[in-house]
């Protein structure tokens, strides 16, 4: 037991080591290459075309949900269940478990939302080479092969995906150390690992004679299904890292031994693929050829680099695949630390191809292979699977500003008095760790915030709100409320010898609750009530950073893989902790309202599943032009595996940025999902308005145009609820045929209507724009000038340029009053942006509610409008006639791009009603302003232009 002194010099030199290298990048040596990581190296070293599986097919059973079938190792005998599922929408399952594993393998609950349903399967052919099975639709077939065992999936007579095509499933059979029992084990019988196998089983019996029975009936299964053939039974040899492996001074016991499992997939005919989020890398995936895989395993990696494969906060294993004529998906469903290696190439028969191969430390092969064929198919099929994007209350959509720390009430008073003396919106103000007393979570530094209400009342009184930050480290110490009640309940993580699991985090010792526990997360979220939370109430929101989770002092600064989660290791459920952690705390913010209002919280770890839960940013990046550029592709990805509400710390968090970086962040950072300026705790305070009067009137002019924006951004998020697409979505999305899309890491939409292609060069002096589409036309929103599409487009720049193109054929809302926050805004009225495509149509919608509870749900209180121009009429009509909403909103303005001038323009009414409305005409651009039609937003009209 280390003395309190030493434990606080530890401290010291951890926290001020975070501080004093903070002018230097990642220490690469803090965490492990593939050659470092014992599992990774021993897959990675199998080669193509080892496969040592057959299938065996007289064990096939079809039922009418699923097939399965035992596959057998060519080497060592050891049985694997397979599991085939055809589930409905387009999606294949396929399961892959040991037959008789010594003990369960993880299997990863939660993240599913339902079990899938399933459609049944029937054989067309069976032979002793394979079996080929229907899976319905367009000629699509699932042709087994038995040896080597091999999937293919078929459309008609073309492959779209195989499956152990290269010979790379491997499972490393849970088994029981050699040296611990070789003393059990007679040399004279069997194989070893037979031998390892019936004494494991039999581990819990007595009755030595019940094993033994056991043993000579699976020896005989075992014969009968090699049907007599005299097979070589090869004996496994244990490697170095296999029963303990050593990263730095970390010890990994490993009690399990090896468990990893892999598998790899062909995609013919693909050259880009994308997702596998978190890494700081371009949108389309590199070859891993040569270098290592790109990881996932969650990680608070301090000051990560770019272009790397690096693992970092967050893991969505789900992988994406595009070419011309398909988009398809596969998701991975294993929560422990995992690589992925990808190859293209020249395929069989000089078709190109991608190969990708999944490595897992432990659970099994559990993969949904999302055969879309569109992009949207894919996301809706990913999402019937985890969910969509929860829908978040309006003014989290707005701007967000945060530091570490904003030091007391009286600065949190003068920040927010600054953005109303330079006129500038914010919805909210954000704290830091420093507000709390002595980094226990829940509580109130008494002397720098002795009323908590006040200011949070304060900020009430002005519709604006407030996040605090709580992490999942809780502080040792017996005065505590919040430690002792999850030590007294047992509700700690655990160590091997079954005492509480401490790392050092933010307040020194820390103990790390156990969020995989349903029973945990119930009590946390009730830690959100406002009698529990003291000097909360229901303008204040939540923040969960450094739940990958991060142990300063632990292996990869994160938690030692053999502490214990109930019966489970940290390794099988790791990058699952953040996910757990979001949702207890959404879930305590529910709770606290009576079920009434939607959360807001904010998680650095995530996984798939976790935009259920609200928002996620990409964490510690630097004040560099690069990481503004990379805040693209990396919410990009993010948006492509359903998470949407994305965003990146406008300015960067560490270093300082140039007036210029800052100005061109917020405008970069306006236009995404997520927009919130934070900084590190030793930067300068940068604010708005510190930097000068022209850079406030451009910082202030970026945040306008957000708010202007609002009611766009929120109608894509009612979308993102519904139907799972990305809010912020790459143009190959929306372009899937144009190959000049499939690698833009610059510029992206928002939904379908918006195009955007934010500054990201210092002393830039324009842009080169690529405007899709062969016959679409894009509007300049700011000049509305009219560009043709499918062409690149050179964008001239001055530091008030944001390059924003509104798509022909489009009709956007917009609310162009801006007040000091979103909800102050609340019953503006609306201007309409109509842009015409080339045939002189468009379309959009308007959605209306509160903008904070689940009434849109429960009570169907809400709006949805269809908007249309066609024939030289616009009419707004009911989408949604079995809801309804108030609503004191108005139809201010309707601006019309790329219209001939009419005679007179008059409004119809469903009353019957109709009167001329004014308008003014500029025949240079061909914009047609309508002023004040002054209908009501939530009503049926007709504006006709004659
Ligand atoms: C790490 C987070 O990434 C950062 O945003 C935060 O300011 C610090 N932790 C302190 O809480």
């Amino acid at each position: 037991m280390a003395s309190f002194i030493e434990r606080m010099c530890l401290h010291i030199v951890l926290v001020l080591s975070v501080f004093l290298s903070i002018t230097q990048a990642v220490d690469r040596s803090n965490f492990k290459t593939c050659d470092q990581s014992a599992f990774c190296s021993r897959q990675r070293a199998m080669k193509p075309g080892q496969s040592s599986y057959r299938a065996l097919l007289e064990t096939l059973e079809l039922s009418d949900s699923h097939l399965t079938l035992q596959l057998q190792n060519n080497n060592n005998k050891v049985r694997l269940l397979l599991e085939l599922y055809r589930l409905q929408g387009n999606m294949t399952r396929v399961k892959i478990n040991e037959l008789k594993p010594v003990k369960p393998r993880y299997e990863v609950p939660d993240v599913l939302i339902t079990d899938p349903p399933t459609e049944p399967m029937s054989v067309v052919v069976q032979d002793e080479h394979g079996v080929v099975l229907s899976l319905g639709g367009e000629d699509r077939r699932l042709i087994l092969s038995a040896q080597p065992f091999r999937l293919d999936i078929m459309e008609g007579p073309q492959v779209l995906l195989s499956l152990n095509s290269r010979g790379l499933l491997a499972f490393e059979q849970l088994r029981i150390r050699k040296d611990t029992i070789s003393h059990k084990i007679s040399s004279t019988v069997g194989s070893i690992w037979d031998k390892i196998k019936s004494v494991f089983s039999s581990k819990s019996q007595t009755d030595t004679e019940e094993a033994g029975e056991k043993e000579d009936t699976e020896k005989h299964d075992e014969e009968k299904a090699s049907e007599g053939e005299e097979e070589e039974v090869e004996e496994e040899v244990d490697q170095p890292g296999m029963w303990e492996e050593t990263f730095k001074s970390h010890a990994d016991t490993k009690p399990n031994g090896p468990s990893s499992i892999s598998l790899d997939f062909s995609l013919p005919g693909v050259e880009h693929v994308y997702g596998i989020p978190e890494h700081a890398d371009s949108l389309r995936l590199k070859n891993t050829d040569g270098g290592d895989p790109y990881r996932l395993y969650n990680l608070d990696v301090f000051q990560y680099e770019l272009f790397n494969p690096m693992a970092l906060y967050g893991a969505v294993p789900v992988l994406l695949s595009h070419n011309t004529h398909r988009t398809m998906g596969l998701f991975w469903l294993n929560a422990a630390e995992t690589w992925v290696d990808i190859s293209s190439g020249q395929g069989s028969g000089e078709v190109l191809q991608t190969d990708v191969r999944w490595i897992s430390e432990s659970g099994i092969i559990d993969v949904f292979i999302m055969l879309g064929p569109q992009p949207n198919d894919v996301f809706t099929q990913y999402a019937s699977l985890t969910g969509t994007q929860s829908f978040p209350p309006l003014s989290s959509l707005a701007y967000h500003q945060c530091r570490w720390n904003y030091n007391d009430q009286e600065d949190v008073s003068a920040v927010d008095q600054g953005f109303d003396e330079h006129d500038i919106p914010y919805d909210f103000i954000w704290l830091d760790i420093e507000h709390t007393d002595g980094k226990r979570y829940f509580t109130w530094d008494n002397n720098k915030f002795p009323q908590p209400k006040d200011m949070l009342q304060g900020l009430l009184d002005k519709r604006r709100k407030m996040v605090t930050i709580v992490d999942p480290h809780i502080k040792v110490d017996s005065s505590y409320k919040i430690h002792t009640e999850i030590r007294s309940r047992g509700y700690y993580i655990k160590n091997e010898d079954g005492g509480d699991y401490e790392g050092w985090c933010w307040p020194g010792n820390a103990g790390y609750p156990d969020f995989t526990n349903p029973e945990m997360r119930r009590w946390w979220a009730s830690m959100f009530a406002y009698d529990q939370y003291e000097g909360s109430m229901e303008n204040l929101y939540t923040w969960n950073d450094m739940n990958e989770p991060s142990v300063f002092n632990g292996p990869e600064v994160t938690m030692h893989k053999d502490a214990l989660h109930g019966t489970w290791e940290h390794r099988d459920v790791h990058n699952l902790y953040g996910f757990y952690v979001q949702m207890a705390t959404a879930e305590g913010q529910i709770q606290r309202s009576g079920g009434l209002e939607r959360p807001f919280v904010l998680t650095r770890a995530f996984f798939a599943g976790s935009q259920r839960y609200g928002a996620v940013w990409t964490g510690d990046n630097a004040a560099e032009w690069g990481h503004l550029k990379m805040s693209i592709p990396m919410c990009l990805s993010l948006g492509l595996v359903g998470i949407s509400f994305c965003g990146a710390d406008v300015g960067g968090f560490f270093k300082t940025p140039s007036a210029e970086l800052l100005v061109r962040w917020y405008q970069a950072g306006a236009y995404q999902p997520f927009f919130r300026a934070h900084a590190h705790l030793d930067t300068p305070r940068r604010e708005p308005w510190l930097f000068g009067p022209d850079n406030t009137d451009l910082i202030r002019e970026a945040v306008r145009q957000r708010y202007t924006l609002l009611p766009y951004w929120y109608l894509q998020f009612y979308h993102a609820q519904r139907t799972g697409q990305p809010v912020m979505r790459p143009l190959w999305v929306e372009y899937p045929e144009d190959i000049a899309t499939f690698s833009i890491d610059d510029e992206f939409l928002i939904g379908r209507d918006l195009l955007v292609h934010p500054v990201t060069d210092e002393g830039s002096s324009g842009v080169t724009a690529y405007l899709p589409g062969n016959g679409e036309v894009w509007y300049d929103v700011h000049t509305f000038q009219r560009h043709d599409g499918a062409q690149n487009l050179y964008i001239p720049v001055t530091m008030s340029s944001i390059p924003v193109f509104q798509r022909g054929g489009s009709i956007i809302c917009r609310k162009n009053r801006v007040r000091r926050s979103s909800s102050c805004m609340e019953n503006d009225p609306y201007t309409l942006y109509v842009a015409l495509d080339s045939q002189g149509n468009a379309e959009g919608e308007l959605y209306i509610d509160d903008g904070h509870t689940f009434k849109h749900e429960t009570d169907k209180q809400f709006i949805h409008r269809h908007l249309s121009f066609t024939a030289n009429s616009l009419s707004s009509s009911d989408l949604s006639p079995d809801s309804q909403f108030p609503t004191a909103s108005w139809v201010e303005k309707v601006i019309i791009l790329g219209v001939q001038k009419p005679d007179a323009v008059t409004l119809t009414t469903t009353d019957g009603g109709e009167s001329s409305v004014e308008f003014e005409f500029d025949p240079d651009t061909a914009v047609l302003t309508l002023r004040k039609p002054g209908v009501n937003a939530g009503v049926n009209w007709t504006l006709h232009l004659r």
